[in-house]
């Protein structure tokens, strides 16, 4: 058993704590620009005088053990009693960039602590053109800019909901000026379905990424060939099947009919037999004389359908 080990290991921790003076807390955080940060540091005990905070190795902040925090010229650092008695909480109140770096509390002639601090900046996401509209099967591109960030956000891709593949989408960054970061990705996606489309941009501090949203939608593949050509194809469909429903009554009128008459006289049924089959059944249709109800019907409805075809 490797008992020895673990002994100089509690003996170590042991020593430690009773060794240390002081405590910061916490020693890395990262906030995004004009947010406030926090650092609290606790003395061990409450035999101190002064302590000095210090950002970026520049003395910033001086609380007094006896009449607590002194007056400062920077409006933008203040301090407050914490609930444990004997600690200081030192508010940063609006972060920017150039507070990055160190922050120190400095327990004068006991110890001393320092923390980093990271400063990040939130920029935009957006996805360029308008909701797309894309036949199906068609290649459909999208862009995503991301500008105006730090550190380089990560630009991911969503496609209802779903996180898109990184092997899917090419990504390309660049710094501008100010140590900030415009990211920019292409993704093509093959029409299938309409969808929602996000390019979701962030960085650490952010606890939800920034996001923009573009609808796909996908026409179905009927509608691809040439419009001129489809409106007459539907046309002359409806209309023979209208033609159709007129001969299939017509048809029925005259089986009955010639049923009915068979049954009466069979004879004058052979002629009339004859007579109908010597002529074309659309003749028929169109003059009226068989079944005046239907044929009628029927030109009617043809006409109407062709006076919209002009
Ligand atoms: C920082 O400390 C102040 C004072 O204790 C508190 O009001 C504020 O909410 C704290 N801010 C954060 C971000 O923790
Ligand atoms: C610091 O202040 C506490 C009371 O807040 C007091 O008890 C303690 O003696 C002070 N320590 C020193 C070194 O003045
Ligand atoms: C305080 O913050 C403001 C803006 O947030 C900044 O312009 C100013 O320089 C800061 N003051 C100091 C002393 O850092
Ligand atoms: C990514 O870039 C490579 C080479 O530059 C190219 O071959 C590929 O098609 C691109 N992929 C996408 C999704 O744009
Ligand atoms: C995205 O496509 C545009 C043109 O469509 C091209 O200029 C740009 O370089 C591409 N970006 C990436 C990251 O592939
Ligand atoms: C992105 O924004 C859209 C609309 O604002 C929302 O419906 C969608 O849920 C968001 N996606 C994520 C991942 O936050």
């Amino acid at each position: 058993m490797d008992i020895l080990p673990l002994l100089v290991v509690l003996l170590s921790c042991r020593i430690e704590a009773v060794g240390a003076q002081m405590k910061l807390s916490p020693l890395t955080l990262t906030v995004l620009r004009g947010k406030e940060a926090n650092f609290t540091c606790s003395p061990s005990n409450n035999k101190w005088t002064v302590m000095v905070w210090l950002l970026n190795g520049v003395a910033t902040l001086t609380i007094s053990n006896e009449s607590g925090p002194l007056p400062t010229v920077n409006p933008n650092v203040t301090a407050v009693k914490s609930k444990d008695k004997n600690s200081w909480v030192f508010v940063l109140k609006k972060t920017e960039r150039d507070n990055e770096g160190s922050v120190t509390c400095d327990l004068q002639g006991i110890d001393r602590k320092t923390a980093s601090l990271f400063v990040q900046e939130k920029g935009s996401v957006t996805i360029s053109g308008e909701n797309r509209l894309a036949f199906k099967g068609q290649p459909v591109l999208f862009e995503c800019r991301a500008a105006g960030w730090y550190p380089q956000p990560v630009l991911q891709w969503q496609v209802n909901g779903k996180m898109v593949n990184e092997a899917e989408y090419n990504i390309s960054s660049e710094e501008s000026g100010k140590s900030l970061f415009t990211v920019t990705s292409n993704l093509s996606v093959t029409a299938a379905k309409s969808s929602h489309v996000d390019c979701l941009a962030s960085v650490s501090a952010l606890t939800t990424p920034l996001n923009s949203s573009i609808r796909l939608t996908v026409v179905a593949e009927e509608v691809q060939e040439d419009d001129d050509c489809t409106f007459p194809v539907a046309l002359v469909a409806s209309l023979s099947a209208l033609l159709l429903l007129a001969l299939l009554c017509i048809c029925t009128v005259l089986c009955y009919r010639q049923t009915r008459r068979a049954k009466a006289n069979p004879q004058e049924a052979i002629r009339f037999d004859q007579s109908v089959y010597g002529r074309s059944p659309v003749a028929e249709a169109t003059e009226g004389k068989v079944n005046l109800g239907y044929s009628s019907e029927g030109a009617t409805a043809a006409r109407t359908v062709w006076s919209v075809s002009v």
